[in-house]
């Protein structure tokens, strides 16, 4: 008997099915034994495709053989079905046929393309972005794409910084909770679906915190602001799952971010446990000897093995100096080694090995292209985007059978500009960009006149369209303007020192406004801009960001009330260039002012208010909310108890509309200063005209921690506000002590 047990069991176990299916760790050490020093370096190495789109590009013609000699182990910038099966192909015939790994910047949309990050971020809209990573996670895995760079998640509190339009803003709270949501949105149920990609949460770390607002430039924090502000939002990605991380350019306390062994390996693998994939920047790994944190490109390939960086792209430091360095016993084979382990686990979980086309497939690729739910749903996180400033004479919304428009400015009928920086140009997409001239015809009523006059360019000192334009203006109801920053002025490598409306679109709305016609101005940036006197005489504002494909209907929708616009904004907007940083989460300070005027003897300045042009969490609606006074259910809470606070809000105004209320608590005394302010909490609620909703917060210890001066992540007795209101700077108070 035992003789036949032993031969079905010896059978059975030879047939895959029954076989004990190897681990990925167990399949990735199979690999690593079988891999040389050099085919081990590979894997390290990432190239670009060849053209430029995010930094200058290295030519080099036999990047396709040291593909087939397996001296690559992943590629970005190669998009589509075709280009990637080519290249993959290439792989296939290197001795041990392993699978390259293709990136993307998938920053706001693949093919179908949303609103920009931080317009996205004005929604407020957990939902809605997790929906549209969701989106083009699908659209970007159709089309041969396995890992995205994104989503970027530095903190900012500078808009003279071109890349705060990549971001969700200056606040910690919602940084961290849009964090989350974007890499649940891109690796939706899992690595290897084939409606998935790895998301590269990115950049590690402190990169909006550059001097000067100066892209690429130093960062010089404490380690508390570090922890307290910059860090979670990172955590907060990892929490949820995401397959990679990015190291920054920026230098953090003199020590390069992709070179700093405190960040990487510390924090990142040590502390948090990260067994992902690091990547480096572009070049980042080169730009260590730039920093002058190392003499040339082989002791910043040392410098940055030995501090966690898994993946140089694209500077060729680990493909020339690596192999050397382990020879030379500088870095021991054990550091390749676990590199090579994180980058081999990934194409595993993708299922690459198994089938290295799995993501090149045309029919799905095919079926991804301009899909009408993917479009709808741009169009609907494109109005929840938009941010309403003023609408003085409640000129908004607009009759659809207004007799006449004047719809002027060079954004009316701007096509590519709408969709902003870190966009993906396809050839046959331009007739699905939706201007924003036709969004508002597909409005109005055939009786309406549209008298369109562009009156000046983005960008340059010509003003022969002004008189055309005046004369619209004069002849028509209402004015419809539509100005703003060109697509790559803001954006990376785009940091501005003059944050007003470039070229002469001030003039032109100061010569428009003179004619005394109502006038509805859309402001499209990548960025807070300063407000010219003029643009303040607008009757309505509207903050249009870059709105993506569906620009023009989400406008339409708003300026015809199809949708009450209910955006708050992310980021503080200043009111010169002189106030940044600003940002409402500041400390009080020893001298602080007591009032939101100019005085001596207090933090301020002596020609300026202090306070923003308009807060963080700043956003009107077509319809009007009042808060009722602040209902806390105790006025003390222990460590281990809750605390309930509760408001009324009524829609007291003429339409149904949404409105984001938003808790906001102050430690007021701490063994380190707190901020004046914390946002705690929101929540999106919907009323019909009239009606009144209570709506409820609960706030624990936790929601009370701070890192103290020892990092320390604590909870300290003693008194705290709490504030619920419309933004950070209309709120209803109440306090309670913590026991
Ligand atoms: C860029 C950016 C980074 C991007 C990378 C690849 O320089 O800093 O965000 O993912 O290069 O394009």
């Amino acid at each position: 008997m035992n003789k036949l047990l032993f031969f079905l069991v010896t059978c059975l176990s030879s047939f895959p099915v029954f076989a004990q299916r190897k681990t990925i760790s167990q399949r990735v050490d199979s690999v690593l034994r079988l891999m040389t020093l050099d085919e081990k370096i590979g894997q390290l190495n990432q190239y670009s495709g060849d053209w430029e789109h995010t930094g200058p590009i290295t030519k080099d013609g036999d990047k396709q053989n040291q593909i087939r000699n397996g001296q690559l182990g992943s590629m970005l910038n190669v998009m589509g079905v075709e280009h990637t099966r080519e290249i993959q192909k290439m792989a296939m015939q290197s001795r041990l046929k392993i699978p390259l790994l293709f990136g993307q910047d998938v920053i706001h949309g693949f093919r179908t393309t949303f609103p920009i990050p931080l317009g996205q971020a004005a929604s407020w809209d957990l939902k809605a972005i997790e929906s549209a990573e969701r989106i083009a996670a699908t659209e970007a895995a159709a089309s041969g794409i396995h890992w995205s760079f994104a989503p970027m998640v530095d903190i900012a509190r500078d808009a003279r910084w071109g890349r705060v339009m990549e971001g969700s803003g200056e606040d910690t709270y919602l940084g961290s909770l849009i964090a989350a949501a974007r890499v649940k949105g891109f690796q939706g149920k899992g690595i290897g679906n084939t409606d998935a990609v790895i998301a590269c949460v990115k950049h590690f770390a402190a990169y909006g915190a550059a001097i000067g607002g100066r892209d690429y430039n130093s960062v010089d924090m404490s380690l508390n602001t570090l922890w307290q502000y910059y860090l979670p939002p990172f955590k907060a990605a990892l929490d949820a799952g995401a397959g990679s991380i990015m190291n920054s350019f920026n230098s953090l306390n003199g020590i390069p971010a992709t070179a700093n062994k405190y960040l990487v390996r510390n924090i990142l693998k040590d502390q948090w446990k990260f067994k992902g994939i690091v990547v480096s920047d572009w070049g980042s790994v080169g730009g260590i000897a730039r920093h002058g944190y190392a003499a040339d490109n082989k002791e910043a390939a040392l410098a940055a093995i030995l501090a966690g960086c898994d993946m140089d792209m694209e500077s060729r430091c680990y493909k020339d100096n690596l192999a050397q360095l382990v020879k030379e016993g500088k870095v021991n084979i054990s550091l390749v080694d676990d590199a090579v382990k994180r980058i081999l686990t990934k194409k595993f979980e993708l299922g690459l090995f198994d089938d290295p086309y799995k993501f090149s497939n045309t029919e799905r690729e095919a079926a991804q292209k301009f899909v009408p739910a993917h479009i709808e749903a741009a169009r609907d996180l494109a109005k929840k985007s938009i941010v309403l400033l003023q609408n003085n004479g409640k000129v908004l919304p607009l009759s659809k059978s207004v007799g006449s428009l004047a719809l002027i400015g060079p954004f009316i009928k701007a096509v590519r500009d709408n969709l902003g920086f870190w966009s993906i140009e396809w050839p046959d997409d331009s007739s699905t960009i939706i201007t924003q001239y036709d969004g508002i015809k597909n409005k109005v009523s055939p009786a309406t006149q549209l008298l369109y006059a562009k009156g000046c360019n983005i960008n340059d000192r010509d003003t022969s369209g002004f008189a055309a334009a005046v004369e619209s203006a004069k002849a028509a109801d209402v004015v419809i303007m539509s100005v703003g920053e060109a697509r790559d002025m803001s954006g990376e490598a785009k940091s501005r020192s003059n944050l007003h409306l470039p070229g002469v679109q001030q003039e032109l709305i100061k010569a428009i406004v003179g004619t005394g016609k109502p006038v509805v101005l859309l402001i499209n940036a990548g960025r807070p801009l300063v407000f010219s006197p003029e643009m303040d005489k607008a009757n309505s504002l509207l903050y249009t960001w870059w709105l993506g494909s569906q620009a023009g209907n989400a406008i339409g929708d708003v300026l015809f009330g199809d949708y009450n616009p209910a955006g708050k904004l992310p980021i503080s907007f200043p009111r010169t260039e002189g106030q940044e940083p600003i940002y409402y989460n500041h400390l009080n300070t020893g001298h602080a002012a007591a009032s939101d005027t100019i005085a001596f003897y207090v933090t301020g300045y002596i020609d300026l208010r202090n306070s923003p042009k308009y807060p963080f969490g700043y956003g009107l609606s077509y319809s009007t909310f009042s808060y009722s006074e602040l209902l806390l259910e105790t006025k003390e809470m222990r460590k281990n108890e809750q605390i309930h606070i509760s408001v009324t809000v009524t829609n007291t105004g003429n339409f149904d509309g949404e409105e984001t209320v938003q808790l906001y608590i102050r430690d007021m005394a701490a063994s380190i200063a707190r901020p004046v302010k914390e946002l705690k909490g929101l929540q999106k609620i919907f009323l019909k005209k009239g009606d009144s909703k209570r709506v409820s917060f609960v706030l624990s210890e936790a929601d009370l921690k701070f890192y103290n001066d020892q990092l320390k992540y604590v909870s300290e007795p003693g008194e705290f506000k709490v504030f619920v209101g419309t933004n950070s700077d209309d709120v209803k108070e109440g306090s309670f002590r913590l026991l």
